[in-house]
């Protein structure tokens, strides 16, 4: 009896052993170059999944990344994200070469359902050509100072003002300013104004976009979320379709005289472009103008707020600055011009610093599509990459305090190497935009939208929080409540 139980525990001891022996073995399986950065693969599919989503959602996601890059002592870690081996990277000399090498080294690579969602022909996920083509047109449409003066600006100013007349009492700063940019997208992209086409375009949006940030290695918890964005896609893809078609037969009728006269806008450019863009390509196009524009402006616009109203030395500056334009208008009621928008360089620090501390996109995702040898690693073909720009821009090592708000170090240009967007060696610090090829076509647009917005709200409304509200940086960067505040209107606007 007694070898019997012997027997027993000790084939038990043998067949765990064999067990564990094959879990390593398929633990450690995807990661079996010595030269990959040091890290550690965590549990299997999982990987470090949850423990990077608990991170970023808890408001203080630096730890995550800190304690790896003191483990590794050094800049670049692997690691395991969302179902796949990552090599995620704090170093700007590398995050440069990720950016300057898109199409040869490095392309962008997102997940599946979000293709599904967004078309596999918006800009984010176009390639080569296509891309630098689309890429350019946005380019000169949104980030051109002559564009931006002679027909965005102008209607950014008319379209903020209408929209915070009706602020008063208790607003949600971020539901708010997300109408707002809405509105803009869909007015700079497709001249159609507030109303009710705008609303029913911006509640199925809203739907789609649930699903999109519904997780992808949850998608099949929360596949009620993600059935229902396919079906907003859908509606939202038919509208923009219905419009496309319009446009076209409202241009084939058109003369030349009103051709000429008219104000062009996006849809015009697709409709003219020498490629020829099918229907599809334009309406996956357009919708990714509406994202990029709805997901990122509107949560700098709130955070903004949220910064200045935690800092009030440096709201009292911003008022002051807007306060003094404002004061230069002959009519009260004037519109801001290009000329104002250049003069307001604290709000310009306040904006630079808001985007440092909590970039709204953190980094980007890219797989190689060579061999990538960097500092004697090797980053095999075919390996994921997250080149993260907000650890580089609360790195101590790069901005002095890094973990603090403080828009000043954007005024002194002397200090430029340790605060500023250039690193010694040359590979910038401070990317809140991303770079190369797909630098974002509306950097210079968001910026503007929100210092005008910045411009009205401080000029004319004094506010205090509502309810206390907690910054998290999973999915996205933004307030959990949306930033309740109760709005006093001091000035007609
Ligand atoms: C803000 O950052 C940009 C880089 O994105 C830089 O060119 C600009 O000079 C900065 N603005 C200020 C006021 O420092």
């Amino acid at each position: 009896m007694a070898s019997f139980s012997t027997l027993l525990v000790l084939s038990s001891v043998f067949l765990l052993t064999v067990l564990f022996i094959i879990l390593f073995f398929l633990l450690h399986r995807r990661n079996p170059s010595l030269h990959l950065p040091p890290g550690t693969t965590g549990l299997p599919l999982l990987g470090e999944t949850l423990r990077m989503i608990t991170a970023y959602r808890s408001g203080r996601p630096e730890p995550f990344v800190d304690d790896r890059l003191r483990l590794y002592g050094c800049r670049l870690f692997t690691t395991h994200l969302f179902g796949e081996l990552t090599v995620f990277s704090a170093d700007p000399d590398f995050n440069r070469l990720v950016l300057a090498g898109e199409g040869r080294t490095f392309e962008s690579s997102y997940p599946s359902c979000i293709s599904t969602l967004l078309g596999r022909r918006s800009l984010l996920l176009m390639k080569g050509a296509l891309h630098k083509r689309m890429h350019s047109l946005t380019l000169t449409r949104f980030a051109s100072p002559q564009a931006i003066r002679s027909s965005l600006l102008p209607g950014i100013d008319q379209l903020i003002r209408l929209n915070l007349r009706s602020w008063g009492g208790s607003v949600r700063l971020l539901d708010q300013a997300k109408k707002v940019a809405f509105e803009m997208m869909v007015e700079q992209t497709m001249s159609e104004g507030p109303g009710e086409w705008t609303e029913y375009l911006r509640r199925h949006y809203n739907a789609l976009i649930d699903g999109f940030f519904s997780v992808p290695l949850f998608a099949f918890l929360r596949f009620t979320t993600y059935g229902r964005a396919i079906k907003a896609r859908k509606k939202v893809a038919e509208a923009l379709m219905e419009l496309v078609k319009r446009r076209k037969e409202e241009k084939m009728r058109e003369t030349e005289d009103e051709a000429e006269s008219r104000k062009k806008d996006m849809v015009d450019e697709l409709l003219e472009a020498d490629e020829g863009f099918s229907e599809e390509e334009m309406v996956d196009f357009l919708l990714a103008l509406l994202v990029a524009g709805h997901e990122t402006t509107p949560i700098m616009m709130t955070l903004a707020v949220k910064f200045l109203t935690d800092n009030p030395s440096a709201l009292a500056l911003v008022k002051e600055e807007q306060k003094e334009i404002r004061g230069r208008k002959k009519d009260e009621l004037e519109a801001l011009e290009w000329s104002d928008y250049k003069a307001m360089p604290f709000t310009q620090c306040v904006v630079n610093e808001t985007l440092r501390v909590a970039n709204i996109i953190s980094g980007v995702f890219r797989r190689s599509v060579a061999d990538v040898h960097y500092k004697g690693y090797i980053i095999p073909k075919g390996c994921k990459v997250f080149a993260s720009f907000r650890a580089v821009h609360l790195d101590e090592n790069y901005f002095d305090d890094a973990r603090t708000f403080n828009p000043w170090r954007w005024l002194d240009q002397n200090n430029m190497r340790k605060d500023g967007s250039q690193q010694a060696g040359g590979a910038p610090t401070f990317t809140p935009f991303g770079g190369g090829q797909r630098l974002c076509p509306g950097y210079e647009l968001g910026r503007v939208e929100v210092s005008v917005f910045l411009h009205y709200l401080v000029t004319c409304f004094s506010w205090e929080v509502a309810e206390k509200d907690k910054l998290v940086f999973f999915p996205t960067t933004r307030m959990l409540k949306g930033y309740p505040i109760h709005v006093q209107c001091h000035r007609s606007l």
